[in-house]
């Protein structure tokens, strides 16, 4: 393999580490962040607007072509922001071309890691955009794996991978893997000020990957190994996983015994310790909590372990869309229509509130679960999403809501509880309402013609 050296004079062994420290100390680093979705974009932000010179690599040419012209396409970031970065500042570009990571002393991996249609990992694009990173890796560069993964990719599947260089880890490359903590919608906890786990292959990694990390986040914790920052993550998301579940379940349990679930918790939430509340939902989607454990019970299986706990909350979280499904049947066939003539309308598609992320959205899914019963009347409305591919049906968003249009349906569920939607114009004018998020709360008392999920009326 050819290793490229261009941009920077070379660097002996010891100087390797010293140079790219005194350049993040000093803010010379030139940053390269390989993936500008959701998490990558932000990142590349935070550091340009530091003033770090910053490069962002993707595949997309359409992404790399909006964000040249200045044109931000991630909801929480401010369009003026990145316009300024790109046209006046000039700290923030992005490119396809691949070799520009030469110039850069960190580059930061954000690529996607799905899961096949087994539900097995699917590493290619680190590996892809591993082995890219390669082709120009030179002494002094730090890498830096954000993409949430199973313990082990890092130093198992990355290192190998630069290692083919040539370079030594440690001394003339540097490698970490830092796990990415961004909450997309949540204005209060950012890119800038969560806190973020970094475990390095060897200290100097660690060191550098702390340093750089911290000029753009308020508080770094390091960890001994990358493993462990790998495992941290899928923990967190495991976590949420687990307690969704847990409420999901009750939910169910609390419709048949008439107990309203959401009471229930808010109750239980006034123990002020020991108890963190979760709320019950048509299931779990977006690219994090539903796809992550998969990643852990996939590798345990290689060491003969059963994740019990992460297999039952997948179960009980994946049928959740096939409860609101039973739900929104038992409603129609309380009603003067067959199944397949009745007209259903759903309420956000987005995979949870106040976003356009559609990644594996449980209203996707309760959509497709009616197409798959032969209902053939499926609206839907979503200021977010304009547009959904439902079993190879195209759905085009409704742009408004008219008394009319919401009275025409047998049925209005609320899948996604944006704040944009007037629920009580909604409740006033729907012959029923479905509600899978406690969205009616406030006006509930005074609407005979809710069913909310886990109540039991
Ligand atoms: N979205 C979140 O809220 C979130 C939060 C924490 C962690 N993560 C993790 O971060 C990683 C990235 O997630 P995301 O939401 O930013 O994904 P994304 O789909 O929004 O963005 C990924 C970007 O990578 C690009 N890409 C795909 N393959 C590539 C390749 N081989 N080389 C270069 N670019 C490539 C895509 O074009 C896209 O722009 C995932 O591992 C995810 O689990 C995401």
């Amino acid at each position: 393999m050819t290793t490229r050296r261009r941009g920077r004079p070379r660097t002996n062994l010891a100087k390797s580490e010293v140079g790219l420290k005194t350049r993040i100390e000093d803010r010379s680093a030139i940053i390269g962040v390989v993936g500008l979705g959701y998490v990558g974009l932000p990142l590349a932000v935070e550091f340009a607007e530091a003033g770090l010179q910053t490069i962002g690599v993707d595949i997309s040419e359409e992404k790399v072509r909006s964000l040249s012209a200045g044109k931000n396409y991630i909801q929480d970031l401010d369009n003026t922001r990145v316009r300024e970065l790109v046209r006046s500042k000039k700290t923030l570009s992005a490119t396809t071309d691949w070799s520009r990571l030469a110039e850069c002393d960190v580059i930061y991996i954000c690529v996607p890691t799905p899961f096949t249609p087994n539900k097995d990992p699917d590493i290619s694009h680190i590996e892809d955009a591993t082995k890219r990173v390669a082709a120009t890796l030179r002494k002094g560069q730090l890498v830096i794996l954000k993409s949430t993964t199973f313990p082990g990719t890092t130093e198992k599947y990355v290192k190998p991978i630069l290692d083919g260089t040539g370079l030594i880890c440690g001394k003339e490359y540097f490698l970490a893997f830092s796990p990415e903590r961004i909450d997309p919608g949540n204005q209060v906890w950012t890119t800038k000020n969560t806190p973020v786990v970094v475990g390095g292959v060897t200290k100097a990694c660690l060191d550098l990957a702390v340093a750089v990390n911290g000029i753009v986040i308020a508080n770094v914790v390091p960890v001994s190994t990358p493993a462990v920052a790998e495992m941290e993550k899928l923990l967190e998301n495991i976590f949420r996983s687990v307690n969704i579940a847990l409420v999901n379940e009750l939910a169910q349990l609390c419709d048949r015994i008439g107990v309203n679930i959401w009471e229930v918790v808010q109750a239980a939430s006034t123990k002020p310790f020991g108890f963190m509340p979760f709320y019950p939902g048509p299931g779990i989607g977006g690219h994090c909590i539903l796809i992550d454990p998969y990643y852990l019970s996939w590798m345990a299986r290689e060491v003969d372990f059963v994740t019990n706990f992460i297999t039952l909350a997948a179960e009980v979280n994946e049928s959740m869309p096939f409860y609101v499904r039973s739900m929104i049947e038992r409603e129609i066939a309380k009603q003067p229509v067959r199944l397949k003539d009745a007209r259903i309308l759903l309420l956000g598609m987005a995979f949870k509130k106040d976003v356009d992320d559609l990644r594996h959205s449980p209203a996707l899914k309760v959509a497709e679960l009616m197409v798959d019963d032969g209902i053939e009347n499926i609206s839907y409305y979503d200021p977010y999403i304009p547009h959904v591919d439902v079993r190879g049906r195209r759905l085009e968003s409704r742009k408004s809501l008219t008394p009319g249009f919401i009275a025409r349906h047998h049925v209005v569920v609320i899948t996604t509880d944006h704040s944009a939607f007037d629920i009580d114009f909604i409740c006033k004018h729907a012959r029923v309402v479905i509600d899978t998020r406690n969205a009616t709360r406030n006006v509930k008392n005074t609407r005979k013609n809710i069913v909310l999920l886990g109540e039991g009326k």
